[in-house]
């Protein structure tokens, strides 16, 4: 499936755009008294979000209505300066009206393979369910420059299609412990945004986009929605090589 491509002039503007579906989807499950499951990534790119929707949508979003989920998470204490869910605390959660109860963090610190069984547990009761799969409305996933998304990396793409909804992984570079949603979670949910920024990107986009070169060993090229493409939010250095097609 050709992903669906939007791009901006700015890392800004891009991560506005991706504001904006947080909006349109906060407002829309609110109109039937529905909370809004979101799975949030780490890494640097959500950073320039978190700061847009402190700054800009803080009045505007429903917050109430918004129940956080981690898609990984490093196998750190949130204190650490790694952790994903202690970035987001830090640029997002302790500047908006979110209440605690609508927080469901990947506890890092905890033992990898117990906290993966909790936390796929608690996923199966805190979600509904699409082909037996919990169902996320929303994911956000970034990508990194070797194609890896979540903390599925090019080394294990068995993680994309794995009988678990959430595994351990381990960082093929620095051998960090990851906890990580799996491609059948992330698959199955209604809406999967890409927010991918930077010239880092571009050529592993061109690849994943035009099917060229090494796109199958890249698991960002196997993520889907359940029903249609991944949308992609790129600024236009991540672009840059598709552009010039
Ligand atoms: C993580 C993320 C990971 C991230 C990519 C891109 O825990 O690191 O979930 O999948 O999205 O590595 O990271 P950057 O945004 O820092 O480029």
């Amino acid at each position: 499936m050709k992903p669906n491509l939007h791009i901006f002039d700015t890392p800004e503007e891009t991560a506005r755009a991706v504001s904006e579906i947080i909006l349109s989807k906060a407002k829309e499950k609110t109109k039937h008294s529905n909370p809004l499951n979101i799975a949030l990534s780490g890494g640097n790119t959500p950073k320039m979000l978190f700061e847009i929707l402190v700054n800009e949508y803080e009045n505007k979003i429903p917050w109430y209505f918004v129940r956080l989920f981690w898609v990984d998470e490093r196998c750190v204490p949130p204190t650490h300066p790694e952790s994903n869910f202690g970035m987001t605390y830090e640029s997002l959660l302790k500047n908006v009206p979110i209440p605690d109860n609508n927080i469901f963090r990947m506890i890092g610190e905890a033992d990898p393979e117990k906290e993966a069984k909790r936390y796929q547990e608690l996923l199966i009761t805190q979600l509904p369910s699409s082909k037996s799969v919990p169902q996320f409305d929303l994911i956000l996933l970034g990508m990194g420059d070797d194609g890896h998304t979540a903390s599925i990396f090019p080394n294990d793409l068995s993680l994309l299609d794995s009988e678990q909804f959430v595994v351990t992984s381990i960082h093929p570079v620095t051998d960090q412990k990851r906890i990580t949603l799996t491609g059948t979670t992330i698959n199955q949910a209604e809406e999967v945004v890409f927010l991918i920024t930077g010239s880092s990107k571009a050529e592993v986009l061109d690849q994943i986009t035009n099917h060229k070169l090494d796109f199958k060993n890249h698991p960002a090229s196997y993520i889907h929605s359940q029903s249609g493409s991944a949308q992609f939010y790129l600024d236009k250095a991540a672009a840059a090589k598709i552009l010039i097609q």
